[in-house]
């Protein structure tokens, strides 16, 4: 692991410079170096996806200064938008000045969910399903044999009525299962599409969708920050200021699902620059969240911020069902060097690497939002994109 992720002046540096820099400091080879501009191929995208015509290429940038649990980290990133990046540094380093982010997650429980029709007598199909719960688990044994050796598998069966629906009354069901390091959807899809028939005999109804949740709810990742205000401060306003302000402009994003909508945007900025350097199926991620984000009825902020003892404190706290075995990490050779440079984590740290992605993303736009304003970074990128361009 690196010693720093401490890196004064790299982004002043050119392009090579910064490969070679990052090589040595993250001991990288020839190969993982070749793997920041080969990518996959025309032959990967072939086995990828159906009709492949060619590859589309992305910018992989790495953001410094990242502590996440006393480990020091260079974020990887793939993004298009300019700023998103230094943003991301700039947060890192202002969290680092109080000991940077502390994180946990849940175990890796997928949702696979069995939508039940024309069930005669629901309330006694679920009394009798929640009776034979631990048989049908049981159906499950044989499947996925490595998730089940690295201690994972099915862990519940729950039964919820829904009724009112435009379709009428219904069972779901939610099958439980940690899918350890797998992201999990072919796993889960897998069992829920066995459960199904089981479940048919049980109720004498009839299974219709049989698919997992993106609403992961029970596979959550949360990170917290504890800023000393002093560290907030710009050359205009003090640290104290813009510590108070930020808390302000969390609540306009918890009251108002028009400002909560970009909040999390910004905060996506983060978690799917990452998704997409590791290889994640990030329109799972940004299902999740945003479900997440309204499952108090009201679509709303994902963060928490608050002040206290002269220190700004922030939380983040989502789903995040990432997978670092499987899918697109096992193709792509940059997606395995971004796992590499991140340590090659397992699924719960990722999603907390990630997480804490986030949040430093948040922390980033609601100090520019509170003091000088998005515009004045962002738009001093931008020149620089144009007179690359040549579209001035
Ligand atoms: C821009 O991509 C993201 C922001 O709009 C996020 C926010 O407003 O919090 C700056």
């Amino acid at each position: 692991m690196i010693k720093s992720s401490r890196l004064p002046g790299f982004y002043k540096l050119n392009l090579q410079a910064r490969q070679q820099l990052l090589a040595e400091l993250a001991e990288l080879s020839s190969a993982d170096l070749q793997a920041l501009t080969g990518g996959i191929g025309a032959g990967d995208a072939d086995v990828l996806v159906e009709n492949a015509v060619g590859v589309y290429a992305l910018p992989f940038a790495v953001a410094p200064n990242f502590i996440v649990d006393g480990t020091e980290l260079f974020m990887p990133m793939v993004i298009e938008e300019p700023s998103v990046v230094a943003a991301m540094a700039h947060a890192a380093k202002i969290v680092r000045s109080g000991g940077g982010f502390t994180t946990d997650s849940t175990r890796p429980v997928m949702i696979g969910q069995i939508q039940l029709l024309d069930v005669p007598y629901p309330d006694a199909a679920i009394v009798r399903i929640n009776a034979l719960k631990s048989e049908l688990l049981a159906k499950l044994e044989h499947l996925h044999p490595t998730i089940r050796k690295l201690g994972g598998g099915p862990v519940d069966l729950q039964v919820r009525k829904l009724e009112d629906t435009p379709a009428g009354t219904m069972l779901i069901i939610h099958l439980l299962m940690d899918t350890r390091d797998a992201m999990g959807a072919n796993a889960i899809n897998t069992a829920v599409e066995i459960l199904a028939p089981e479940l048919e005999a049980i109720t004498e109804g009839r299974a219709l969708l049989r698919i997992l949740s993106n609403l992961s709810d029970q596979r959550r990742a949360w990170a917290h920050c504890r800023i000393p205000v002093g560290a907030l401060e710009t050359p205009e306003l003090p640290g104290e200021k813009i510590a108070q302000d930020i808390v302000v402009a969390n609540a306009f994003a918890v009251a108002d699902p028009y400002r909560a909508a970009t909040h999390n945007k910004g905060i996506f900025n983060g978690i799917d620059a990452v998704a997409l350097a590791t290889g994640q199926d990030w329109r799972a991620l940004e299902a999740g969240g945003h479900a997440y984000a309204a499952r108090s009825g009201r679509y709303q902020a994902l963060t928490e911020w608050q002040v206290e003892d002269n220190h700004l404190l922030g939380r983040l706290e989502m789903p995040l069902a990432v997978g670092t075995v499987g899918g697109l990490t096992k193709y792509h050779p940059t997606a395995r060097l971004a796992l590499k440079l991140l340590g090659n984590p397992d699924a719960r740290r990722l999603s907390q690497i990630m997480v804490a992605a986030g949040l430093a993303q948040n922390l980033a736009a609601l100090r520019a939002l509170v003091s000088e304003g998005i515009q004045k970074g962002h738009m001093s990128l931008h020149e620089r994109r144009k007179l690359i361009n040549n579209d001035i």
